[in-house]
């Protein structure tokens, strides 16, 4: 088999066998296909497409590439969460716990926040002591122990990917439903869950910009998953704002306590108890319906909450701050944000509000970067809004002054204000599967 005939092939708009498929894995992971040929390759499935079963095969040969975690030795259902992320998404902290406080057992495998996304494991490592970066071994005791444990993803998970990741980065080939549903995945398969629930981001914070091209991507990853024998649904929910108010690692942290002690922003427990309902559909233990009672149930009685600091204790974190968020490291400086004028606030383009929080310190511009844990935006005003003229319309925190007003900048050139009031956009705009 020749790397030079897969690509013409795909070139010339053919279906690529398994072996095939196989063969460019393989040989790209252990370096006998160099990156010339796997970014034509990657191009020609860009322009050409690929079959879901051409899709399906190359996501089980890259989750094949490296180490796999195997949760067969675990009890209960196994569920996944997925979400192609967003601007203050930190439904991972809610949505864990309730699922793992209803017999859910959530093995979670998350990552760190770069651009103007942010990612579970900062939030997670803005709790003070907690670990992340967990062997094998105690990932899983302590997931026996609580039913969830959120961890980094582990060294060799994937290696395929994180070549391919690098080289589409760098050769225009990133947008492809295709390449972006096997990266995400692959992914998700290695981690070993039975049930995985993809929240697939839309709007102007997201990676995909419309409904449609979310749609697309959803039923490809669905799809994937049918194809390797897992069950999989996936929510198309809005990006086209923040998610709740809080922006930054440990202002989410606080906002997700508050959620789970059914104080929180009703988006983001709305959300977190829509995403709960359809890992239990997944599982078979409820319908839609049933799922959401039973979701605001665990919030209600406590469970949930019990479940979060149970999990941050199991991996040394200081649970005192959960209990008072007050009690988290301050930032340096707040400044406050007022309104300039009065009106509608008709839009937020969530992706440079996303790029305020970087430049306050929250996020990072490439990997590596540092991050300050207490810094981030607290929105005291989202689309659909009223505001008169010096509201409070948000509050920036940052180690010092001068980071709060270059954060400021930015976060002011997100906002839209007009004469009229904006239309409501729905928080969940489609399902794919979960019948
Ligand atoms: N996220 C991934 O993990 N892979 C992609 O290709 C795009 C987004």
């Amino acid at each position: 088999m020749r790397m030079y005939d897969i690509i013409a092939k795909k070139r010339d708009g053919g279906e690529l066998s398994r072996e095939e498929i196989r063969f460019f894995v393989q040989g790209y992971t252990a370096g006998d296909v160099p990156d010339y040929q796997a970014s034509a390759l990657a191009m020609a499935i860009c322009l050409r497409g690929m079959t879901p079963r051409e899709t399906g095969d190359l996501t089980l040969e890259m989750a094949a590439s490296g180490d796999t975690v195997d949760l067969s030795t675990l009890e209960g259902v196994t569920v996944d969460k997925h979400s192609t992320g967003g601007v203050g998404d930190k439904t991972t902290l809610v949505l864990g716990p309730i699922a793992a406080s209803l017999g859910l057992t959530m093995a979670k495998m998350s990552g760190r926040g770069l651009g103007h996304t942010g990612g579970t494991i900062d939030k997670l490592e803005s709790i003070p002591g907690l670990r992340t970066e967990l062997s094998r071994e105690e990932f899983l005791r302590i997931v026996k122990q609580v039913g969830l444990c959120v961890a980094g993803q582990s060294g060799n998970l994937v290696p395929a990917d994180k070549k391919l990741y690098a080289l589409r980065d760098v050769t225009a080939t990133v947008e492809s439903v295709p390449l972006i549903a096997s990266s995400i995945m692959s992914k998700k398969l290695a981690a070993g869950a039975q049930c995985i629930l993809l929240d697939v981001k839309t709007g102007s914070g997201a990676f995909m910009k419309t409904a449609e091209q979310s749609r697309e991507l959803a039923q490809a990853m669905v799809d994937i998953a049918a194809h390797a024998g897992r069950k999989a649904a996936a929510l198309i929910t809005d990006m086209d704002r923040p998610l709740g108010n809080a922006v930054g690692n440990s202002l989410e942290v606080a906002e997700a306590c508050a959620a789970l002690q059914g104080r929180g922003p009703a988006d983001l427990t709305d959300l977190c108890v829509e995403l709960a309902a359809g890992l239990l559909v997944l599982a078979g233990r409820a319908g839609w319906e049933e799922g959401r009672a039973l979701a605001r149930g665990q919030i209600q009685n406590g469970q949930a909450f019990q479940k979060l600091k149970e999990m941050a204790a199991a991996q040394g974190g200081d649970v005192s701050v959960l209990e008072d968020p007050s009690c988290f490291p301050a930032a340096g400086a707040r400044l406050p944000v007022l309104a300039g004028e009065e009106g509608w606030l008709t839009a937020m383009d969530t992706a440079l509000c996303g790029a305020a929080s970087v430049e306050l310190g929250a996020g990072r511009e490439k990997k590596g970067d540092a991050i300050d844990s207490a810094a981030g935006i607290l929105l005291h005003k989202k689309p659909g809004d009223y505001v008169h003229k010096g509201d409070l319309l948000a509050e920036m925190f940052a180690a010092s002054p001068a980071l709060c007003r270059r954060g400021e900048e930015v976060f002011r050139a997100a906002l839209r204000f007009g004469p009229e009031q904006p239309e409501k956009r729905p928080l969940v705009l489609g399902r794919v599967g979960g019948a």
